[in-house]
Parts: C-alpha cells; structure tokens; sequence
C-alpha cells in the first residue's frame, strides 16, 4: 500500500475514488467540498438532496463523475455533528469511505483531511490508519482472491503550511496500522502453520527489518534460566518451545527501559485438562499478544520513540499428551516459587510468570505490560469489545488508559483486590494456578502481580476484543490486533508521557 499527501484543489486531484467528509449540522456543502460541487456543476448538492443525505457518523454515499473534476468517483461520509468530531470520527468515516470505494473497484483513493476540529498531525494520523485498518483483508487460504484491492491511498490537504505535519501524522498512522495488520497476519494464521518455531522465525524477520537484536532461547536455554512454569505448559506437546526477546535501543540515551509481554500459545487444547470442542475452535488465537507484541516491534524503527523496548514471548502449545504436566503436578518458576497446577487450561499465567520473572531479572526493566489472551471471565465481565486492565501501579495504570483513549481501543480497568489472593493459595506449591469461578479475570491478575513484586507492571486481558466474529467498523471477522495502538501510543504517542 502506498499512501503520500497533496496539497492540491479537490477537482484537481487524479483518483478512482475521492473520498470527502460532510458534516450533520452544516448548511449546504462547506468549503472546499463546496467548490469541488461548483466544479461538479452542483452533482453532490444534488446527490445529498435525492437520497437525504443526513450526514449521520457512519453514513455514505457515493457518485460517479465525468468532467468536472479529476478524479472519478466522489464518496460522501458523513462526519455527524460538527462538536462532536473525535479522532475515532475520522478513523471510521475514512474506513467507511474506503471500503465503499474498494467495493465500487478503486485502487487509488484520494482522502480530503477532513474533520478541521482535530489538529492536522492526529487527523492525519486518524484518516490514515482508519483507512488502512479498513483496506485489511486475509485471503492467503482461499482459491478465490478478491479482485478488489486498495493499492495507494493520497491524503488531499490544501493548505501547504501544514503539508509537512500532514505528512508526518500519515507516515505515523501507517505505520501503526501496519504494527496492526502483521498482528493481525499472525494471529489468523491456524496453528498448523504458526508454531513457536514460526513465531521465532517472524521475530527474526521482524529483526531484520528494523535492526533489532534478537535473541530466541531453546527448551535447554530455558531449563537453565530455570523456566519450570513455562516449560511445563510446553511439555506435552511435539513442537518445541521458544523464548523469544527482542530488542529495540534508541539512538542517544534511553530515557526509560520498558518490557512488552505477549502471550504466546500458538494453540490452546487446554491441556490434559482438555477444553470442549466447542471452547478450543478459536484458540488459535491464544497468541494474540505474542502476534500484538512482534506488531509493536515492527513498528518501533520507524517511530523512533526514545526508549528502550524488549519485547518477550515464553511460545509454546498447550496439549495434552503422555508428556504433559498433570492436575495436581507441582512446577517452579524462574524465581523459585511452586505452582501447583489446578488446572492445565490455566497455562497462560504459568508462560507469563517466567517471562515476567526474566523481564525483572534479565532486562532489569523499569516497567513491565503484558498482553493476553488470559481468561473467559474478562470477556463475560466486559464482552468482546473492551480490554481488562490490571496493574500494581496507579501511575501507570492511567497512563495506559489515556493511551488506549487517543488510540481508540477500548481498555476498562478492573480492581486488583487483595484478599482474592486466597482463592489460589496452594495446599501443597505456594499458588495454585487456578483461583475459582468468582473474579477469575481479577485472580489471573493477582497470580501475575505475585511476580512482577516492585516493578511497576500492567496487564491487559484483551481474551475478548483480540478477535470478532463480525465485522467491524475498523476490520473484517477475525483477528484485530488488539492492544498494538495502544502500546504504540503510550511508547511514542503525540501525547506520550512515556
Ligand atoms: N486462553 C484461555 C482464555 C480464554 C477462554 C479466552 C475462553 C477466550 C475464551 C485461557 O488459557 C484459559 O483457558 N483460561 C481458563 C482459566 C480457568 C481454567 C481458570 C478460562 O478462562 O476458562
Ligand atoms: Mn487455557
Ligand atoms: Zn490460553
């Protein structure tokens, strides 16, 4: 996908399709859609007349044109009213303008950076990664390819003082739907082709690409950092287990070194606890933080915020086998605490204990947040449209939250109540890691808090908003890449505090 900036008049703008904004509570068509009308001998005055465009959030409508204007299709989105355009308004009204123009067969879209009331830095930044995260399609498994693909998208800026902050707000926007777009890539891939091995090798790539180091430790690596909790999630399935740690280093000084978690089972059975066919038709999914953590790094080197980010993966599958650890199995973290096992399906908290423990003890991080795919709880608690966030640290915690907000994803915070932690106190290891039906999003949480001691740590269970099974406005069904933007926005957002 190719995506630049013009500082052009709309007729004079060559696209398939050129997408502009309208909004609810405007008389008549504002300048420049105005003009562009003018050119267009009053084609979109009429258009909006005949179908009674409202111009809701949301709506569209297109036409097409011959003469007049450059460009040969004209797509309407309506923008709502004018005092309540977000940087989410500009997000969707571009998905939307989009997709109906790849639906209508364009391949070069041409964006008016409508939405004045945002500054030009994030409106670009909005109108681009809306229009990209729409553009996302996973067809490498299907015969028949769709022949409708976006191949440039230009964003129209007439006002040639801010072509440069415009510029740089749409680079920063593709860049981050890109993060999103290789997470979601890995996350839709099926766990027959994406094992932890797979997941070693898209981190070298990932690597390469933007120069980072990277280092991938085997199961006898990982015996001798002490891993039990991981490798015992690992030991009852055939495909070998990976830590992977990459690492992104500012140029000049780090302010700050900060550990990104994703979890990373590339396929959860349950275990000789075995899930219901029906609970393990979409674990290959388990990995969605694994998939968000090597998004995150993808994009780093080309937002080059200023500190340092190592991001972890403890990859392994969790299967059931003559190998496989045992209800009642006793295993020992990185750091020396036994865990009894209450439960094999409760293996997430068991990988990220031990990458947790190596992010204290290995990177020394200042701060530490994990990603996960972590219970059914959260997503009974919060439905599958919102993160949990947990952390042992208010500071941090907030700032979390005002990064998802700038980002558009939703993150809702959950209490970390301290006497839950009795639910999961061990008979015979010091925890057990499984906590009982009541709270279980908030026992995970606690489990993990037991680990991360005095580095300030956040979690996010994003089990419920990491996939879809509908469409929505910023993707099709499937994996979302959940968490990326908002990871992206609290190391290196406009408002970063990081
Ligand atoms: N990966 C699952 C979490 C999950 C479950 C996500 C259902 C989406 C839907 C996790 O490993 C798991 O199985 N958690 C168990 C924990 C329980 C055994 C304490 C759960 O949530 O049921
Ligand atoms: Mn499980
Ligand atoms: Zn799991």
């Amino acid at each position: 996908m190719k995506v630049d900036v013009v500082a052009a008049p709309l007729p004079e703008v060559k696209a398939d399709a050129l997408v502009v904004g309208v909004h609810a509570d405007d008389k008549g068509l504002r300048d420049p859609v105005a003009r562009l009308d003018r050119a267009l001998r009053g084609r979109l005055a009429a258009l909006v007349a005949a179908e009674r465009f409202q111009a809701r959030a949301g709506q569209v409508t297109h036409c097409h044109v011959d003469g007049g204007a450059s460009a040969s299709r004209v797509v309407l989105v309506g923008l709502g009213r004018r005092d309540e355009v977000t940087a989410e308004t500009l997000r969707r009204a571009a998905a939307v303008g989009l997709r109906r123009a790849r639906d209508l067969g364009a391949r070069a879209v041409a964006i008016e950076a409508f939405g004045e009331r945002v500054p030009i830095r994030r409106r670009a930044h909005a109108l681009v990664e809306g229009a990209l995260l729409a553009a996302y399609a996973f067809d490498r498994y299907k015969r028949e390819k769709s022949d409708r693909h976006v191949q440039s998208v230009r964003l129209v800026e007439a006002d040639r003082r801010v072509t440069r902050e415009a510029a740089d707000g749409a680079r920063r926007g593709e860049t981050f739907a890109q993060g999103t777009w290789l997470a979601r890539d890995l996350i839709n891939t099926p766990a027959i082709d994406l094992h932890p091995a797979d997941l070693a090798r898209q981190a070298a790539q990932v690597a390469r690409a933007g120069r980072l180091r990277l280092t991938v430790y085997d199961r006898a690596a990982c015996r001798r950092l002490g891993m039990g909790a991981f490798l015992g999630v690992a030991a009852g399935s055939a495909q070998p287990p990976k830590f992977i740690h990459l690492r992104y280093t500012p140029r000049g000084r780090a302010r700050r070194r900060i550990a990104v978690i994703g979890k990373g089972i590339t396929f959860d059975s349950g275990g000789l606890d075995l899930k219901s066919a029906d609970g393990m038709l979409r674990m290959k999914y388990d990995m969605a933080g694994a998939g968000a953590v090597l998004g995150i790094m993808r994009a780093l080197p080309a937002l080059r915020p200023p500190v340092e980010v190592h991001g972890l993966v403890a990859a392994c599958e969790n299967m059931p086998s003559g190998t496989a650890i045992r209800p009642g199995d006793v295993l020992r973290a990185m750091n020396g605490t036994s865990i009894e096992i209450g439960n094999t399906d409760a293996e997430g908290r068991l990988t990220l204990a031990d990458a947790i423990c190596y992010a204290r003890e290995r990177v020394k991080a200042d701060e530490i947040i994990d990603m996960a795919t972590l219970t059914g709880a959260c997503v009974v608690a919060l439905g599958t449209l919102c993160a949990g966030l947990m952390a042992n640290d208010q500071t941090l915690a907030q700032r979390v939250l005002v990064a998802a907000e700038a980002a558009g994803e939703r993150v809702w915070q959950l209490p970390l109540i301290d006497e839950y932690k009795e639910q999961f106190k061990g008979d015979v290891g010091d925890l057990n890691n499984t906590g009982g039906r009541n709270a279980g999003a908030i026992t995970a949480g606690l489990f993990l808090k037991e680990f991360a001691g005095t580095t300030p740590w956040a979690h996010l269970d994003i089990a419920g908003p990491a996939f879809t099974e509908k469409e929505l406005p910023l993707g099709p069904k499937g994996a979302t890449g959940m968490a990326v933007r908002t990871i992206l926005e609290y190391l290196c957002g406009d408002g970063r505090q990081a």
